[in-house]
């Protein structure tokens, strides 16, 4: 630790840290443009000037740029000085000169960085009588809007983009004060995480193009701490809603999980929500047509359905903990299906095994950033894991990196850092059947079949460990070498997953995982799974749904919890299947195939109208709360359950009566859930006695909102499960990480506003990262037996084996808007 002064005020802080980020975390507010605490600094904005003195006795100093500088020992500043406060006033009025000040009409206003930091720095009336510079617009696409008129050339976006996310279509062009970020022409943009433009922008350049369709000030949005639905890495989100309406999604802040960031389809794919196919009411079919059922007559109907029946329920990896809990109660464990296909079941419960009872660390998405040396098997991860896509552009830097010590620049000199190790990359290995986006910054890549790439992945395990037989592999020259490279990096990572549906591909990644770590304990592996909560129903150790398909005809009534079958198995098997019942109840929130089914369907509320529990692809248990009151009619999947089971006297739900039930419920029951009521707080926390506020102390229009409907403001929506209320009353302040549901402080009003969140910006708050970690490896006592990699059949000659291709906006079920992400077939890779 480094004692330093500012503005006479002593402080001890850790050393060699930039001193920008420092300032921030010591509560002082001091303006920046071009820092990112995920970016680093270039120092190109000039905008976070300080006085630096060279001791205790300097009075004259000179101006330094605070994110520039480290932290170091008896380190005198001030930010209050004279002449470095008008610098940086001075700064700002520059930057404005051309800056068209249309806030009134400009999206970002009330959440923008450049206001607030204008305000901040003093400059108040513009002087400049000048003829503003003007810039054409282009069409970015139907996710991010443009307005190049607002530009303050801090290079954020382009350092974002290209640096940062890897995408090459983005750039600055031109020169002077004729600087141009955009495309080379109009065109959607490529990156998978085009989307972090809107809040690293600090102006309104790039907006959201979603939110413009329906827009809504910050201050006037109503938002939640949530986790994304759409992969099974369970990114935070912040979820805005008025009016009823999902508005927009924009990331929070979780330094375990998906840091500053969320992929695309995080962010734009909530239109499911909102959408026509949405199922809003109970119904029951009479006759094969719908009649609308009251939410009190859908649960008698239920009740009436259920009651001394045989019947079988089939859960969801797309549903939360809870509802599947609730179902698996009501129908009795015996009876309860998990709902996932047989093969990925089978491998979602060998990957489960090896983090439960393997010697192997499963790495959280932070470390993954970390890690030296990948080998990614049989994942496409920008379409089936974004954000880890996004984690390896991090990771290949990290031995490159560690030259900088010889030169003595630290690492968030990003500028310097650059520089010095340019293109270099760490090493990184993809074994894929087809071409994908990491394959340019990978050492090497691999094409094949399943069947062939597991034999390569065994031929390096055999290296590692003569245990494995590598007998008839050819050509073990660079596999060798990959082995080496591997047992020699200081933290290695093994990624692998189920969405090849390969029982030999993973079991090799498997087996490679386990020899590596024999010669390397830091090893770890990372395995992708299809769904956001496929971890948390495959912890629940239940039978899938070819077990219920194959189930002898004793049911005659089938409850289908948030699942669409006919996703998991061909048409006639779900056919056959459903055909057997006398009653299917069908709770889901977007119509299917399987909807079309039901003779009774009950109206789930999607994640934004339920709170709930999701365990991610490292075993985190993760709460997420609702953000919108749900219509009458439209309630979570638990609640629906539970309330049947209550007109059922159900004696296995007796006294569940809410979500703080249902969750002690779990962890008494299930072992493997332990911890998970430290997800997030329950219903009763309260800080000084408030609940927490989901709507900021400006939010407007609350007695007017529903005035064409009924002139006395309507009594807020309550919400019994959560320490959230709906309204703004409640707690103002910072509350726990989970339960944060907008970044705001005096004075910081947009994104940036996260700095005084956090104790200590770049590795999260005192409280710890919000979530609880279920799964870790074992101490290794008892070794971990090799798999059998039987190999898969080769097709006949003349017969094709297919393997799926997977799609960022199209394979996941929720995120397919047919408006936003439409997907001509030849786009496909
Ligand atoms: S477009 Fe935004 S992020 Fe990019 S340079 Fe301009 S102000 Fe900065
Ligand atoms: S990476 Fe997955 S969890 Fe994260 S934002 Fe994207 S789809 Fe959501
Ligand atoms: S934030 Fe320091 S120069 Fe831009």
């Amino acid at each position: 630790m480094s004692q330093i002064w500012v503005d006479g005020k002593a402080f001890k802080v850790e050393k060699d840290k930039n001193l920008l980020e420092t300032i921030l975390s010591l509560g002082f507010d001091l303006p920046y443009f071009c820092w990112h605490p995920a970016l680093g600094s270039v120092g190109s904005c000039r905008q976070c000037a300080v006085r630096k003195y060279q001791d205790k006795e300097d009075q004259k100093g000179q101006i330094v740029m605070a994110c520039m500088e480290p932290v170091l020992d008896d380190l005198y500043i001030s930010i209050e000085e004279k002449e470095v406060a008008d610098f940086r006033k001075n700064v700002i009025e520059w930057l404005m000169v051309n800056h068209p000040h249309d806030c009134p009409i400009c999206d970002e206003g009330g959440e923008c960085h450049l206001q607030d930091m204008t305000v901040m720095a003093g400059h108040n009336y513009r002087r400049s009588h000048y003829k503003k510079r003007t810039h054409n617009n282009q069409d970015l696409g139907p996710c991010i809007n443009h307005e190049m008129n607002r530009c303050i050339q801090c290079y954020r976006c382009v350092r974002f983009y290209n640096d940062y996310a890897g995408g090459d279509d983005l750039q600055v062009f031109a020169a002077h004060d004729h600087v141009y970020f955009g495309r080379h022409e109009d065109g959607t943009l490529e990156s998978e995480f085009s989307g972090n433009l809107v809040e690293v922008c600090p102006t309104g350049v790039f907006t959201d193009k979603t939110l413009k369709e329906h827009y809504t000030r910050k201050w006037d949005l109503t938002s939640a701490p949530t986790v994304c639905q759409h992969c099974s890495l369970g990114c935070n989100i912040l979820a805005g809603e008025r009016y009823g309406s999902l508005r927009r999604i924009l990331t929070r802040f979780n330094a375990e999980v998906n840091g500053y960031f969320i992929c695309d389809r995080g962010r734009f794919g909530y239109d499911f929500v909102n959408g026509e196919e949405r199922i809003r009411s109970a119904a029951s079919k009479e006759d094969g047509a719908w009649r609308h059922l009251e939410k009190a007559d859908a649960l008698n109907h239920l009740s009436k359905i259920v009651e001394k029946r045989k019947v079988m329920g089939v859960g969801s990896p797309r549903a939360s903990l809870e509802s599947n809990y609730a179902l698996r109660k009501l129908v009795g464990e015996n009876n309860f299906f998990n709902g996932i296909a047989h093969k990925e079941n089978q491998l979602l419960q060998q990957a489960l095994d090896f983090l439960q009872r393997g010697p192997v660390k499963t790495p959280s998405l932070k470390e993954i950033e970390n890690c030296d040396a990948v080998i990614v098997i049989g994942e496409d991860l920008t379409n089936t894991a974004p954000l880890i896509d996004l984690a390896l552009k991090q990771s290949v830097r990290v031995q490159p990196l560690e030259k900088l010590d010889k030169i003595g620049v630290p690492p968030w000199n990003d500028s310097a850092a650059r520089d010095y190790i340019q293109d270099e990359k760490g090493p990184l290995y993809i074994f894929t059947p087809q071409e994908t986006k990491l394959d340019k910054i990978a050492t090497k890549c691999f094409r094949d079949s399943p069947r062939e790439l597991a034999r390569m992945v065994t031929a390096i395990a055999g290296q590692l460990d003569a245990a494995i037989p590598v007998e008839g592999i050819p050509e073990p020259g660079i596999l060798k070498e990959i082995a080496k490279v591997l047992v020699q990096a200081q933290r290695p990572l093994v990624i692998a997953g189920t969405s090849l549906g390969s029982t030999t591909l993973l079991n090799s990644a498997i087996n490679l995982a386990n020899a590596l770590h024999q010669g390397n304990s830091k090893a770890c592996i990372s395995f992708i799974f299809s769904e956001c909560n496929s971890v948390g129903v495959g912890m629940m150790e239940t039978k899938g749904l070819e077990d219920a398909i194959q189930s002898e005809s004793q049911y005659d009534t089938l409850i289908v919890l948030e699942n669409d079958l006919y996703r998991r198995q061909t048409q006639t098997l779900i056919n056959n299947f459903l055909d057997r019942f006398k009653n299917i109840i069908v709770l889901d929130h977007t119509q299917s195939q399987t909807t079309s089914r039901a003779d009774l369907l009950l109206a789930a509320g999607t994640f934004a109208e339920a709170d709930g529990t999701m365990v991610n692809n490292e075993g985190r248990a993760q709460r997420f709360f609702q953000v919108q009151a749900a219509d009458e009619a439209v309630q979570e999947g638990w609640r629906w359950i539970l309330q049947a089971g209550k007109l059922l006297n159900n004696e296995l739900l007796k006294g569940v009566n809410g979500l703080d039930e249902l969750i002690g419920s779990i962890e008494n029951e299930l072992e493997q859930f332990k911890g998970i009521s430290k997800a997030g707080p329950l219903s009763g926390y309260r800080i000084n006695g408030q609940k927490i506020s989901r709507a900021p102390h400006r939010y407007s229009g609350r007695t007017a909102m529903f005035a064409d409907l009924q002139v006395n403001e309507p009594r807020p929506p309550q919400d019994p499960d959560s320490p959230l209320s709906f309204t703004m009353e409640g707690y103002q302040g910072i509350p726990p990480e989970s339960a944060t549901s907008f970044y705001w402080s005096p004075g910081w009003n947009s994104a940036q506003a996260i700095n005084k969140f956090r104790n200590e910006i770049a590795s999260g708050r005192q409280q710890g990262s919000p979530g609880v970690r279920l799964i870790e490896h074992t101490s290794g006592e008892e070794k971990y037996q090799y798999l059998e990699c039987l190999p898969e059949d080769h097709p006949e000659p003349g017969e094709w084996k297919l393997v799926p291709i997977h799609h960022i906006f199209g394979t996941e079920e929720l995120a397919q808007n047919p408006q936003l992400f439409q997907i001509e077939v030849q786009d496909l890779p």
